[in-house]
């Protein structure tokens, strides 16, 4: 039985009340305005309105904290500043495709403390303290045991708007396809992130994610026994966005893999973004 510290019950509640605008919303996909916010990226009022609904939770009970949110961006100043990604998965969402979720991290002085994910379309709730743990409802979550990436199944992202490092990626991709198990494009780095801690997927990468996508899912990921860093293994992927993920055994191999695809901007040194 998990005992969730304070500051994840109100996330947990801003979580839920962003859920039930998400679900309101899938009711009537067609009625929803739909704005390009760039090439394949795109928001609509869910976005906007859940962002809204879980800044008014956090706020109503940390006024003084500082927000970093996707839709809305940056604002405040405090050594506690919450991550949000109010809708991970956007897309999936507008199509009616069920696999996106609300993904909140508590960032502490730099150190991710506390995050939380829920996917409204299963009611399933990922929770993650700093030295206490992961859990989904109350079962406490292990990263997979599988010891050989031929057996595993990872997960990953497609470059889709930004697509400077599309040949790298490729060359990576056509790897892991032949690597694996398999390899899952699923839409949702945030609920990716999850399975990997939940040990459904033994590993993941993905190229040039936001700190929103992956602040939660990193903290859960390590809490579950995993290990998360760039695609050199190094601890620059909140800023650079290149995220490789996974359990230890797996983590080294998926890195091993990766490693000859790299160019010179995929490696540590760069932090600029992809
Ligand atoms: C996106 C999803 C997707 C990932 C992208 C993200 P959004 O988030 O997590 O799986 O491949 O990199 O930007 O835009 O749906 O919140
Ligand atoms: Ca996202
Ligand atoms: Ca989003």
């Amino acid at each position: 039985m998990s005992v969730h510290h304070p500051m994840v019950n109100v996330a947990v509640k801003a979580a839920r009340r962003a859920a039930r605008v998400i679900v309101q919303g899938s009711e009537n996909l067609d009625a929803l305005t739909i704005r390009h916010k760039s090439l394949n990226d795109l928001v609509s009022e869910v976005d906007r309105a859940s962002e809204q609904a879980v800044i008014d939770v956090l706020h109503a009970a940390y006024p003084d904290h500082a927000i970093l949110a996707e839709e809305s961006g940056a604002s405040g100043s405090s050594e506690y500043v919450w991550i949000i990604d109010p809708l991970d998965g956007t897309t999936n969402f507008l199509h009616g495709f069920q696999q996106y979720c609300v993904s909140i991290a508590l960032v502490h002085k730099g150190v991710i403390s506390h995050g939380v994910i829920f996917d409204p379309t299963r009611n399933d709730l990922y929770t993650a303290s700093r030295g206490r743990g992961a859990y989904l409802n109350d079962k406490r979550l292990r990263v997979s045991r599988r010891d050989k990436l031929i057996d595993g199944l990872i997960g990953t992202g497609f470059p889709f708007r930004m697509f400077e490092h599309l040949d790298a990626y490729t060359a990576m991709l056509r790897d892991m396809m032949t690597r694996t198990a398999g390899v899952r494009r699923a839409g949702s780095a945030a609920l990716d992130l999850a399975n990997v801690a939940a040990g459904r997927l033994d590993g993941f990468w993905e190229i040039g994610l936001a700190p929103w996508d992956m602040a939660a899912g990193c903290l859960m990921i390590s809490e579950a026994g995993g290990l998360v860093g760039d695609l050199e293994g190094n601890e620059t992927h909140m800023q650079s966005g290149n995220l490789a993920a996974g359990s230890p055994k797996i983590f080294a191999q998926l890195l091993q893999a990766l490693q000859p695809h790299l160019t010179p901007a995929l490696r540590s040194q760069k932090v600029a973004s992809a």
